[in-house]
């Protein structure tokens, strides 16, 4: 490629980022080393917009929403969710009629793309690419494969579609999903599970285990059950006391639970039902028999 073409090419995969924090960091040092230019880079503290500058490798430290975003043709917005409207009204009253021509994406999983109303409205490109992953601030994740459930106006999507086939990850068009039922999901496979792993931890704490040991034990039995999901299915993965109709052993965890922490026998008894509900065959059967000894266990707590 002739000098020009490349300068002209890398002026225009040129992107700032608006809320430089987990995610804004991780996905703004991805583009940067597939060769993105990365422009402005802010968030709400100035020290938090210049770390992020030092996370990716390059980019302008701005000092809150200013015009220099406006320099850039793509800019990401990786603000919290709640934040996301108001900056965008925001960037709609700095940039005026200068958002024509421009593609604003945000990575909201809860959030449809019509939150960047303001922006589409002056002629911006509006949409969001939200990647179904978890962002930390100690690592970044690997983006191979990852899904990046997309929504928005043809030249948005086209747009996430290039930088998320760049990044390696995977576009899946989410047309008429109800977003925040789409990202519900990913807190069950997230946030839920660590939550669940946790507990476990500390039941085996409880039980005079040490931390590690307590992670040895239960992390190898978390992966091999992942493992089976992956490749045997859900059905063919689930064992257990009630995949084996055990309602004996479900009343020993009921009432050893019940004298350990309270909290974990109210999360225990969903969960028993949600399983009979996903996996029984007769779920109304195991129904009732789990409403049985979790009534009888409420009435004896009552009793004490
Ligand atoms: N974390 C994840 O695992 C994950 C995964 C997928 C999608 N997402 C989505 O990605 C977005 C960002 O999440 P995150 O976890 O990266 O959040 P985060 O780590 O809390 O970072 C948010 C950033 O936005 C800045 N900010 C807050 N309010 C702002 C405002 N009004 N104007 C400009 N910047 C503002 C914060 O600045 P200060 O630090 O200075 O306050 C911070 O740098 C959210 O929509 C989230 O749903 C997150």
């Amino acid at each position: 490629m002739a000098a020009n073409g490349m300068l002209t090419q890398r002026m225009s995969q040129a992107v700032s980022i608006v809320g430089a924090g987990r995610v804004g960091r991780a996905l703004g040092r991805r583009l940067h080393e597939l060769g993105w230019r990365v422009g402005g880079v802010t968030a709400q503290s100035m020290a938090t917009a210049r770390a992020a500058v030092r996370a990716i490798g390059e980019g302008h430290a701005l000092d809150g929403l200013t015009h220099e975003i406006l320099n850039s043709r793509f800019v990401l917005i990786t603000a919290p969710d709640g934040a996301i409207e108001g900056v965008a009204e925001k960037l709609a009253q700095i940039g005026g009629k200068e958002w024509r021509g421009k593609v604003a994406l945000h990575t909201s999983g809860a959030l449809d793309f019509s939150v960047l109303r303001p922006l589409a409205e002056l002629g911006a490109a509006t949409g969001s690419m939200h990647p179904m992953q978890t962002f930390s601030n100690q690592n970044i994740p690997d983006l191979a494969q990852c899904i990046f459930g997309i929504d928005g106006c043809p030249t948005a999507l086209k747009a996430a579609r290039k930088m998320i086939h760049q990044m390696g990850g995977v576009a899946v068009r989410l047309s008429g999903a109800n977003k925040a039922a789409y990202h519900a999901a990913g807190s069950f496979a997230c946030v839920y599970v660590l939550v669940l792993i946790e507990t476990a931890t500390r039941l085996l704490m409880a039980q005079g285990f040490k931390r590690r040991q307590a992670m040895r034990a239960l992390l190898p039995l978390a992966r091999q059950t992942l493992n089976n999901f992956e490749r045997i299915g859900p059905l063919a993965a689930w064992t257990g006391p009630l995949a084996r109709g055990d309602f004996s052993t479900i009343e020993r965890h009921v009432k050893a639970l019940a004298d350990l922490n309270p909290e974990y026998l109210a999360a225990y008894k969903p969960l028993a039902r949600l399983t009979a509900e996903e996996f029984a065959a007769q779920p109304g059967a195991m129904l009732n028999q789990l409403d049985r000894i979790f009534g009888a266990a409420t009435v004896s707590k009552k009793k004490k």
